[in-house]
């Protein structure tokens, strides 16, 4: 198939890129590079030693993306493209929710006039705002999320069902993200936070090769084993094969499916991994919880095996072991 992908230069994008290529899918990539680079699609280049079609420009550019729909024949969709940092999300509300939901909007419209009736969108888990058990399977309740982030995933989600309901020929997976770490095992591409890194991987990685002088441990407090945070932390290029396996599932109307491991970490178990596997020190305190946060968090990954016929393959090692080799071979990322 001839896949376009939106915010294809961005972490989970260009991963994909690779296990797309590898599957033996074409594909072209879109992003206005508001939080990547264009130098991760060249890298990629390298890795699969064959030109990416890369266009910039923003998905709610709707001249723009007719022109790619034009100058491509479209087989599916996946929509990466989207602002991302739950913390922003909340002092910014008004430029989350008309980036988010107008690029999906207008993306929708150019894919409504090229004929394109493929759509993987990139959702996340946290549309099941807290859960109220664990492992979270597809029909837990969401909604109730606590940040507008989490709000744009959960209307877009609604948007996209809708759609379907209009348009029957329609086929759209909503993909509901754990928590995405690890990189390709050439440590050429991976993940790149602007500014001080939100997420847990990004921010230990920076404190073991010496950006910042301790990670601070959101409250040990949390019901948990070791009173830390539990999350499901998968690596990244099995998220991108998720993407593979909904790219040839061929069923009409929207259906949601976990990428998750099913298994559940703590941070503190995190940062015990990262330092054993690499022999890298990660000095750490304990600090307040962070308003927000919920003590468990991972999937049931089962419907994603039994239909999709996904799953996990890369382990606790593979991925703290492939972010530390992402990090110290570019301790500035793609800047140097
Ligand atoms: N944590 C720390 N210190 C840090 C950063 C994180 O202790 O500096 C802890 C958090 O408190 C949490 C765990 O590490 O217990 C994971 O936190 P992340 O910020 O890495 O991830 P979250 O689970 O909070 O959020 C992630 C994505 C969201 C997505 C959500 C889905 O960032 O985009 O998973 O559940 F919505």
């Amino acid at each position: 198939m001839k896949v376009l992908l939106t915010g294809g230069a961005g972490y989970i994008g260009s991963h994909t890129i690779v296990e797309m290529h590898e599957a033996g899918h074409e594909v072209v990539v879109v992003d206005n590079f508001s939080n990547s680079s264009p130098k991760s699609v060249a890298r990629v280049e390298k890795i699969i030693g064959k030109k990416v079609p890369l266009y910039e420009a923003d998905v709610a550019d709707e001249a723009a993306m007719d022109r790619i729909f034009a100058e491509h024949k479209i087989d599916a969709v996946v929509h990466f493209a989207g602002y991302k940092a739950v913390g922003e999300s909340v002092s910014k509300p008004v430029e989350y929710y008309e980036n988010n939901i107008g690029s999906t909007l207008t993306l929708l419209k150019a894919m409504k006039k090229a004929g394109c009736k493929k759509l993987i969108f990139s959702s996340s888990a946290t549309v099941y705002g807290a859960p109220e058990k664990c492992p979270i399977t597809e029909d837990s309740p969401t909604g109730n999320c606590s940040n507008p982030y989490g709000w744009t995933k959960y209307m877009i989600e609604v948007i996209l069902k809708d759609y379907c309901v209009a348009d029957p020929d329609m086929q759209v997976v909503l993909l509901r993200y754990f928590n995405p770490v690890g990189a390709h095992k050439s440590g050429t591409i991976g993940e790149m936070p602007n500014g001080i890194p939100n997420n847990l991987m990004p921010f230990i990685t920076q404190v073991a090769v010496g950006k910042r002088k301790e990670l601070a441990v959101f409250g040990n407090d949390y019901p948990t084993h070791d009173g830390t945070g539990v999350r499901d932390f998968i690596h990244v290029v099995d998220l991108a094969r998720g993407h593979v396996a909904a790219l040839n599932f061929d069923k009409k109307g929207a259906e949601v499916f976990n990428l998750g491991t099913g298994t559940g970490y703590s941070v503190l178990d995190m940062v015990k991994a990262f330092s054993e596997v690499n022999g890298v020190p990660v000095p750490y305190r304990i600090a307040e919880r962070r308003p927000g946060d919920i003590a468990t968090c991972y999937a049931d990954p089962a419907k994603s095996l039994a239909v999709l016929g996904w799953k996990a393959t890369h382990g606790l090692e593979d991925m703290v072991r492939d972010s530390w080799r992402w990090q110290s071979q570019n301790p500035n990322g793609y800047e140097d």
